[in-house]
């Protein structure tokens, strides 16, 4: 007995489906249709390996398969016509039609290879996206956990050796207002200054170190004032010109949102400084009515970024990738464009309540007051 012409061509169309299913259960269903049409077929029951000890098995007998798992293979049912993928090692799973299905017999033989083979690429793909949910997972975790570090370690700098600093500045000034008061103490008051003096600029670069780890004008003022206050320090320390603009109402961000996008905007930053040669920055915050959005815009060498998004960005390198993998943990979005000769402008863009499953909402809000 061979295959019909119109069997043939519904196997041609399962296989097509087949091989873009984007789930088991889509297998299944579309299977149990096809089978359907081929022949009275009232139920199916397929097996597959979920992993060398366990089995899964899909049965469809109405509108949408069911599936349960078990540790013993599952035999399979009496009565039933059944096709096995592999026919030398049966655990490799099969295709089962319970009742009298002999009109479907020979389509299915030539049905489970195709089946088999769309089983094996929804556990391949499965197992890919498995992987690249736990490498973001694990980017997630440990770009939160460098912020928090860094946060904890910013507040201990200031708050604690800070304050240490400050008061043995007092103390030195209250030791040298005695020396100066007595006769013949005039080298203890110049080393009592002198020490004073040093304790300030300790101190000046520890409330520096302070904020590069943690600015808290970013709770206090919010993001626009922080990003205004780090483009003062470039061009305190640079001869490139820096513009800093704001468009839209500000207003207050999720903590994550504010440190996110800061920390973005210092690594664009910094590869302004670093690559481009630029003699221009205009860096702008823009608050629309659904997401909150920073460009940084610079008028250098720019580049070819091709290589960056080769290979699905897998070869991106550290400070664009982790751009990327911020914005995409709180649902927003990073976009560059640039050419050689023509200047870089990178743009990043978070929703201000994202339905997205990454975004951790805290509490802790930032004020955005200009
Ligand atoms: N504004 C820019 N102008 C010109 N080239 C740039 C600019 N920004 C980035 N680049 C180019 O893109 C490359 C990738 O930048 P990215 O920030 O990802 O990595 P990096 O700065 O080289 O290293 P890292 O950030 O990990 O220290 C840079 O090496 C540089 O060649
Ligand atoms: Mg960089």
């Amino acid at each position: 007995m061979g295959l019909s012409e119109a069997e043939a061509r519904l196997i041609a169309a399962f296989a097509r489906s087949a091989a873009t299913a984007s789930s088991m259960e889509s297998v299944v269903s579309e299977l149990f249709r096809t089978l359907r049409m081929m022949g009275t077929v009232e139920s199916i029951e397929l097996v597959y390996p979920f992993d060398y000890a366990r089995w899964d098995t899909w049965r469809m007998s109405g509108e949408s398969p069911s599936m349960t798992r078990t540790d013993e293979w599952p035999t399979p049912p009496k009565n039933a016509m059944t096709t096995f993928f592999d026919p030398d090692n049966r655990q490799a799973g099969y295709v089962s039609l319970p009742g009298n299905a002999s009109k479907t017999g020979y389509a299915l033989e030539t049905l489970a290879p195709i089946v088999w083979t769309a089983m094996s690429l929804q556990t391949a793909l499965a197992r890919v996206q498995k992987a690249s949910r736990s490498e973001t997972e694990m980017v997630r975790t440990t770009l939160r956990a460098r912020d928090e570090e860094r946060q904890r370690i910013a507040r201990e700098l200031h708050d604690d050796l800070g304050q240490s600093m400050a008061s043995l500045k007092l103390s030195l000034k209250w030791a040298e207002d005695i020396a100066r008061k007595q006769k013949g103490m005039e080298p203890v008051v110049d080393e009592l200054s002198e020490s004073r003096d040093a304790v300030g600029v300790m101190l000046g670069k520890i409330r520096d170190l302070s904020h590069t780890l943690y600015p808290k004008i970013l709770d206090t003022l919010g993001l626009f004032a922080a990003v205004k206050e780090m483009t003062l320090q470039v061009s305190r320390h640079s001869s490139i010109q820096v513009t800093c603009t704001c468009k839209g109402k500000p207003r207050a961000l999720d903590m994550e949102i504010g440190v996110a996008l800061y920390r973005c905007c210092q690594e664009s930053i910094s590869n302004v400084l670093r690559h481009s040669g630029a003699s221009r920055l205009a860096i702008q915050v823009r608050y629309s009515g659904k997401d909150v959005s920073l460009a940084v815009e610079d008028d250098g060498r720019g580049f070819d970024p091709r290589p960056l998004y080769d290979s699905g960005g897998k070869r991106m390198s550290s400070g664009f990738w982790t751009i990327r993998q911020r914005m995409a943990d709180l649902g927003g979005s990073f976009r560059l464009s640039t050419a050689e000769g023509m200047g870089t402008v990178v743009e990043m863009t978070v929703p201000y309540s994202s339905n997205h499953k990454n975004a951790n909402k805290r509490k802790n809000k930032t004020a955005h007051r200009r």
